[in-house]
């Protein structure tokens, strides 16, 4: 089975192909502009278990179909590694209808498209996430970029990509903690738009925990669609698409804190959503109840539900030291995603010493 996810944005908009095989199947990319060269960009680990097979298949379509690979992990999503594109783009005279493939997680997918987004200032990409994460979040709706020792995710670019390709034979290969780290961000869509995914997600969430194709056929296809929706009417995050960082002001602090790669991104968001709950309390914008059952599914999906603690002497101090450096944050004064009622998020600032007290709690 085969499901088609559109993105609505005008000249930019494209598919999102969600089903099994379809790495291998020409089909898959039959749509796409015509060029006679392909770039994949590909990691370490992701390389050996696919990079042969969509070479294959690319074949049929170009004349050359190069491949780099990067080394794996998040504290590789750096100015160095993006350059190690740039240097294979060069080396292999792509021009500017050359095609890049980015074959990975959300690190390879982000660093890909940023390179797409200006190598020749700008050539077609085709995101193919082969993580849970990826497939529900980070392929889709064209953010692209690259970390900064001073901040996560702080230097880069919107670009859309033609296609987005969901394969979910490849999730069969994750290990245990990256399908958990995919469900944090397949949970935030219920709280900020879906109360009915987040009862689905509740009575699916050990099937999706276990492999089950169907269900996780069908959590893909929800996100991408909630994300679409999103995307679709605010592609450039002037407001709506704020929702969908819910738990990541917490969650990238923590990121930053602990150092990239120590935690994962989705580990990171499951715990700073458990925490932006805390703060929606605290605030009086949801009950006790909403925060014990949010807490309950996440811990559920296998994700770590209590903050680390990032400074010995002033833990709070350091929390909000990084959560100013966060992309929301407007004069300093940093902005939270809240929810604020039943399938419904809201950006706003709080008191620092109300956040001080709900790090503490934590
Ligand atoms: P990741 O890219 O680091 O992948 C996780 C691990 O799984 C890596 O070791 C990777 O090599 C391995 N892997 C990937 N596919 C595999 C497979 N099929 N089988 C076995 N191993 C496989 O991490 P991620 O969780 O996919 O993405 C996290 C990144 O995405 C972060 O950098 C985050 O900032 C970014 N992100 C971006 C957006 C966006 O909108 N652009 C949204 C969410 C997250
Ligand atoms: N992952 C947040 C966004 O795409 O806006």
């Amino acid at each position: 089975m085969r499901h088609t996810v559109s993105i609505a944005l005008e000249d930019r908009s494209y598919s999102i192909e969600i089903g099994a095989g379809l790495l291998s199947d020409h089909a898959t990319f039959a749509g796409l502009s015509e060029s006679s060269s392909a770039l994949v960009v590909s990691n370490e680990t992701v390389a050996p278990l696919y990079a042969q097979r969509l070479q294959q298949t690319l074949a049929s379509r170009y004349k050359t179909v190069h491949l780099v690979t990067l080394p794996d992990g998040e504290q590789f999503k750096t100015w160095q590694t993006l350059n190690t594109i740039f240097d294979a783009l060069l080396q292999n005279n792509c021009d500017r209808k050359t095609v890049l493939f980015a074959l990975g997680g959300g690190v390879v997918g982000d660093m890909t498209g940023f390179a797409a987004a200006s190598y020749m200032r700008g050539v077609p990409f085709v995101q193919i996430p082969t993580t849970l994460l990826a497939q529900v979040d980070s392929s889709v709706g064209g953010k692209t970029g690259i970390n900064h020792p001073l901040g996560k995710n702080m230097v880069g670019a919107f670009y859309q990509p033609q296609l987005v390709v969901c394969d979910l034979d490849t999730l069969k290969t994750l290990p245990e903690r990256e399908i958990s780290a995919g469900l944090a961000e397949i949970i935030k869509y219920g709280p900020i738009a879906d109360m009915a995914f987040l009862d689905w997600m509740e009575s699916h969430v050990h099937a999706l925990r276990s492999g089950d194709a169907q269900a996780l056929a069908y959590a893909v296809q929800r996100s991408c669609e909630i994300k679409a929706w999103v995307v679709g009417q605010d592609e450039r995050e002037a407001g709506l698409r704020a929702i969908l960082n819910f738990g990541h002001t917490f969650g990238h602090a923590i990121e930053a804190g602990l150092g990239y790669g120590k935690w994962l991104h989705g580990e990171a968001v499951g715990c700073g959503m458990v925490m932006a709950a805390h703060l929606s309390l605290a605030l009086g914008l949801v009950d006790s109840a909403f925060v014990e059952r949010l807490t309950r599914l996440i811990s559920a999906a296998g994700l770590p539900i209590q903050a680390p603690v990032l400074d010995e002497k002033d833990n709070a101090g350091k929390y909000l030291e990084l959560m100013q450096v966060d992309k929301k944050a407007e004069a300093g004064e940093i902005r939270f995603i809240l929810i604020d009622g039943p399938g419904k998020a809201c950006v706003r600032g709080a008191e620092l010493n109300v956040v001080r007290q709900v790090i503490a709690s934590c």
